[in-house]
């Protein structure tokens, strides 16, 4: 075994620098720490991410704004529709799509319906906030809030620290038409789902309070996209140097 000696006498340094911290804040920067170390190193492959960002936040889908979310401005977007003097919250509505690789090419049917109920919402002043967002343009972002295609997320967003309720309509691909949209925003039959309690809850979810479902969405997209025998190579590669 071979330590870095400049390592061994920096750590007394750190471990002062830190004593008057908590154990959870020291966590807590620890983890946000190596958080932005990760982020660094790893390619952004958010593919929306290109599109002059002026533009690309509000497409016009025939009248009502369908805001495209991103890894970079999700939470922008959802939490400006809120106003701090506003009692009741901001209803949004997520559709969460994609393409071949993450919809088995079967999103197609759901998405012209979901724009084709925000060009009908256009004109109904009680319509929610829509937005849309593509797994396949956006696997991290998918993959830190832990939700996949064809999904509907219904989100009530009010001024914090009040908590962020969501619940999560599942889309059948083949039978979703305008009027499941219409009838879901008529009958609020959605309430019937249960609320989105995971650890990946981008908002309430222990992983948003460490600022950790990022990172992780980034670890679960690297496992997805790197193949198994370049896992193994690297390992080899890693234990051969610490050895
Ligand atoms: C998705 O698959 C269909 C059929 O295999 C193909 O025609 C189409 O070009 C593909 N789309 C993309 C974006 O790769
Ligand atoms: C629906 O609208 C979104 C956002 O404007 C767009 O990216 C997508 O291609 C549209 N889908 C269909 C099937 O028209
Ligand atoms: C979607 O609906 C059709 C018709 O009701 C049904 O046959 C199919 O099994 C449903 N698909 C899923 C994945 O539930």
């Amino acid at each position: 075994m071979r330590f870095s000696t400049i390592g061994l006498a920096a750590l007394p340094l750190i471990v002062a620098a830190t004593q008057q911290e908590s154990p959870i804040d020291q966590f807590k920067n620890q983890a946000q720490y190596y958080a932005n170390k990760f982020q660094s190193y790893i390619p952004n492959p958010s593919k929306s991410f290109t599109v002059d960002s002026a533009h690309a936040a509000a497409a016009k889908a025939g009248g009502k704004t369908l805001s495209i979310l991103r890894l970079g401005d999700w939470r922008d977007i959802i939490t400006s529709s809120v106003k701090p003097t506003r009692t009741t919250p901001e209803e949004w509505w997520v559709l969460v799509s994609g393409g071949n690789k993450t919809c088995f090419g079967h999103c197609g049917n759901v998405e012209t319906a979901f724009n084709e109920t925000a060009a009908l919402f256009a004109a109904n002043p009680t319509a929610p906030h829509l937005a849309y967002l593509n797994c396949e343009n956006e696997p991290v972002l998918c993959n830190s809030w832990g939700v996949g295609p064809p999904t509907l997320w219904i989100m009530h967003v009010a001024a914090p620290p009040a908590p962020v309720d969501i619940h999560g309509v599942y889309l059948n691909a083949t039978t979703t038409t305008v009027k499941t949209f219409t009838d879901l925003h008529s009958t609020e039959s959605w309430k019937e789902t249960p609320l989105y309690e995971g650890i990946f809850h981008p908002f309430n979810g222990p992983l948003a309070q460490y600022g950790l479902n990022v990172p992780l969405g980034y670890v679960l997209w690297v496992f997805a996209v790197v193949p198994s025998w370049l896992f193994m190579i690297g390992i080899s590669f890693i234990s051969r140097n610490i050895m």
